[in-house]
Parts: C-alpha cells; structure tokens; sequence
C-alpha cells in the first residue's frame, strides 16, 4: 500500500511499486539512463534492475557534497552526449540530495531541458530535496550557488531505501522532518519528538506528513519571495555552523548542524517574546535527546555572523531569520540583534 500526493505539476509516489514503470509508459522517452553515485550505484541500483521494465544506461559519479560541482556535471553531460542522448531522453537520478540536485540541474539544463524523475534515497532527500523544484550545483566554495528551479516529471519514494543507510545520514535527514513539524505541525512535532529509536518507525507515514507539509509550503511560494522562507527555521544559525565545522576535527552533518541551529533560532524566538519558556526547554530537551550536545563548544558568534552575512538569503549587513511563532507555526523576514545570538550561543552550551 502506497501514498501519491499531488502537486500542481507533478506527482510524489510514496511505496507505489507500480509508478516508476506506469510513468515511462507514459513518457516514453527514447532513452534512459540513471544517475547514481557509488553508493546508491552499490545499494539501489538492484532495485531498479530488477524492477524496470526497459533497458537502461548508468551514468555513476563520486559519492559526497565535495563532487557536486560543475566538473561533475560535465562528467554527467559528457556521458550523455557520447551515449547520444537526445532531447526525448529520460534521466532517472536515483541518489541523495546530491544526486537529485546536480541531477536535476544536468538535465534540466542539458539540451535546453530533457525531462527528470527523482528517485531520492535518504531521508534529507525523501522530504526535503527532491520537493520544491530547487536544483544546482556549489561553485568557488558557496554552496548551491549556481542552479534553476525546474520540476522534475515525477518524484519516485521508495522508503525501502532507507535501509542501508547509514544511521548517521537517517538522524541527519530526521531533523528536517523535526523542522517541518515545528513550523507547520504540533501534532507532527511532539510525535516526532518523542521518539527514542527512530529506526523502529513506519517511514511511510513520516515521510509522507513530511512531504505534504514541504510540498504546501513550496506550492504557495515557489520561488521564495515570502512564507517558503519559514523552511529555513534552523538554518540560518545551522547553515553557518555546518560550514564551521568542516574547518575543525569535528565536520557536522547538516541535520547534525541544523539540530543545533533550531534550538538557538528557538532560543531567540523566546528571546523576542514568540515563544514561551517552557516550549523552548521542550525543544532543547528534546533535539539533545536525540542527538545528544554535539557540540561543547559552538564556533563564536563573531564566525557565525560572518558566515551568515555571506549567505544569499541575507543583504545589507541584516541577518533574517525565520522563527517560531508558535510550536507548528514560524514567521520569516526577523531581525535579530548580534547580541541575542551571543546569548542563545551561551544557552546552547550550557
Ligand atoms: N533542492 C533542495 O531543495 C534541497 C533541500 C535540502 C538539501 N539539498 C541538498 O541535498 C544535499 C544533501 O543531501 P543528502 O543528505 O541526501 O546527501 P547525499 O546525496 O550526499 O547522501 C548522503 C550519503 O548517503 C549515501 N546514500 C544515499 N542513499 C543511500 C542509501 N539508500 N543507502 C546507503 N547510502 C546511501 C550517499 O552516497 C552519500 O554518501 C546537499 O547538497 C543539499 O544542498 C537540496
Ligand atoms: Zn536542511
């Protein structure tokens, strides 16, 4: 028993078995070829071997963050021109967030635009990547820093994937689901929350809460102008965390990352009077339950703003932040005083 939800474009199968097939059907493209890299080259691509009724062609990549970059696509377009691919080509990216962004951004851009499907692997990917249409590459050590929004012609979810992945990557991905909760959904928060071992969960369900909570909200503001902006909750601070740490002996994982920056961004939303006391203590309390206090001592906030400042979201020396109004309601376009973020800095550490 699968779930489907639609979206304005196209559709989002969860569990289906029979989609991937019914959607070439009706594509019918000339050709395929399937993206992955060598870990989901080595763990799902017998999936689609299996499963799939039409031959194939694999394009593989390196696995990581430090492949996706405009070398790779040229692998990518590369392979796709010696194989004479053609504008009527389909390209299946079977990966990660990863795959599914330079994937995406390889096809989309390729030909002018040959059509894509995403068949995402993680949990980061299944309900947060492969949904709102954003695609690209990092470039000169920004992060996704060339791309397009384009929508793919299917999103395919197989949470049967989630099996060899790598615990580390499954907590990682779950603090986007967390996220989604928190600005969208009480109900979703304190069920979510209240999880000691989430491997026991029934995926198909989470994920697919998830998705339709990031699906809504992309829907209604495809292109980030206003209320996509609450999807951002954690990761103004998180972001600028993450990219500290690959400096340091401790590199963080971005749900790693991002859990530190939700309990500082809920902090200051404490701070300015949306969100009482003891919601904060709950937040806190709970994301160290789950990924116990990864940091003792968090980067200094004059590095943290100096990250933030860099950030595209962020212009004329004014840091904005999404927040909690409420648990399962944000805001966005917030001014924070640097101060404040010192103090949420000081609270996380103790
Ligand atoms: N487009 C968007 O809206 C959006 C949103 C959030 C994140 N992202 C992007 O997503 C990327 C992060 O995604 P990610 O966390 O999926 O990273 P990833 O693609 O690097 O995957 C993480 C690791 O897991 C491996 N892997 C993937 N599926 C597996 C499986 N089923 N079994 C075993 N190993 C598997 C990968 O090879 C990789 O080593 C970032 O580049 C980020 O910018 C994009
Ligand atoms: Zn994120």
């Amino acid at each position: 028993m699968g779930k489907i939800i639609s979206c304005k474009a196209y559709d989002i199968y969860i569990n289906e078995a029979d989609a991937l097939n019914t959607m070439i059907q009706k594509l019918n493209p000339s050709r395929i070829f399937v993206l992955v890299d060598e870990n989901t080259g080595q763990h799902c691509l017998h999936h689609l071997i299996a499963n799939l009724d039409q031959p194939f062609t694999t394009i593989t990549i390196p696995a990581g963050e430090s492949f996706k970059n405009i070398d790779t696509c040229k692998q990518v377009w590369t392979a796709l021109i010696e194989t004479k691919a053609d504008r009527k080509s389909l390209l299946i990216n079977l990966g990660g967030g990863v795959i599914g962004d330079l994937g995406g951004f390889c096809a989309a851009t390729y030909m002018r635009g040959i059509t894509f499907i995403q068949m995402p692997t993680t949990l980061l990917s299944q309900v947060d990547a492969s949904v709102g249409g954003k695609l690209g590459v990092d470039f000169d050590g920004y992060k996704n820093m060339v791309g397009l929004f384009s929508e793919p012609a299917a999103v395919i979810i197989n949470t049967e994937f989630l099996k060899t992945l790598p615990y580390k990557e499954l907590l990682s991905g779950y603090a986007e689901l967390l996220k989604h909760g928190l600005i969208a959904d009480e109900g979703i928060w304190e069920q979510l929350s209240s999880i000691d071992d989430i491997t026991g969960l029934d995926f198909e369900q989470v994920v697919y809460d998830s998705v339709k909570i990031k699906k809504e909200v992309t829907e209604q503001d495809p292109t980030e102008k206003g209320l996509r902006k609450i999807l951002n909750f954690g990761h103004t601070i998180g972001h600028a965390i993450e990219t500290l740490s690959f400096k340091t002996d401790q590199p963080l994982l971005h749900g790693e990352a991002i859990a530190i920056g939700m309990i500082m961004e809920s902090y200051l939303a404490k701070e300015k009077g949306f969100i009482s006391d003891d919601a904060y203590e709950y937040i806190k309390s709970s994301i160290i339950n789950l990924y116990g206090h990864k940091y003792k001592s968090v980067p200094k906030v004059d590095d943290i703003i100096a990250i933030m400042l860099l950030d595209k979201k962020n212009a004329q020396g004014k840091i904005m932040f999404s927040l909690l109004e409420e648990i399962g309601k944000a805001n966005f376009n917030q001014e924070v005083d640097y101060e404040l973020i010192e103090k949420a800095r000081e609270n996380y550490m103790n």
